[in-house]
């Protein structure tokens, strides 16, 4: 399994302030991290959900991508955010396989994270932004093993064979 997480879901709204107001009257989500992305042309604001995020993005030019987005279909969700170990391998692997994609390499967002988009045209009409977190190291571990302390991976034994299941009792 490629996907670590739901990283974030992403808004397109035409007023920051207010839209923050909204999620704070709603559920009482609280701002956890703010933003521009002067590339992208947005200011955002990032509310925890557990391990996830709302991330509202409010346009700062008229050629932002949001910014066309809110002209198009007015406020609403813009984008969802999948958590991946390696963004730069994932982006790889997906190209290789014929997904479109809208960054060919990956490339710096907020937070200090790695980031790439990929086409709507490949993902089932939704766009897609894969994010690899390097505060979440976590991430970088498979499976099961996320549950374990790291250095307790399990005897050899257990996971080939039922001979020694029986020797220490099942
Ligand atoms: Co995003």
């Amino acid at each position: 399994m490629r996907l670590r997480r739901i990283d974030h879901v992403g808004y397109a709204v035409t007023d920051l302030d207010e839209a923050v107001e909204h999620h704070r009257r709603l559920y009482g989500a609280v701002v956890t991290h703010t933003e521009t992305i002067e590339r992208d042309g947005v200011r955002e604001a990032l509310l925890a959900v557990g391990e996830s995020f709302l991330q509202l993005l409010e346009p700062i030019r008229d050629d932002s991508p949001v910014a066309t987005f809110l002209r198009r279909h007015g406020p609403g969700v813009h984008h969802v955010g999948y958590g991946v170990a390696d963004v730069t391998a994932t982006l790889r692997d997906l190209r290789a396989e014929g997904i479109r994609v809208v960054d060919e390499v990956p490339r710096h967002g907020s937070r200090g994270c790695l980031v790439a988009f990929l086409h709507p045209k490949s993902t089932m009409g939704a766009l897609i932004e894969l994010v690899e977190d390097p505060s979440r190291p976590t991430d970088g571990i498979p499976g099961d093993a996320r549950l374990r302390p790291r250095g307790l991976t399990p005897p050899l034994h257990r996971t080939l064979g039922t001979a020694s299941r029986d020797a220490d009792g099942g």
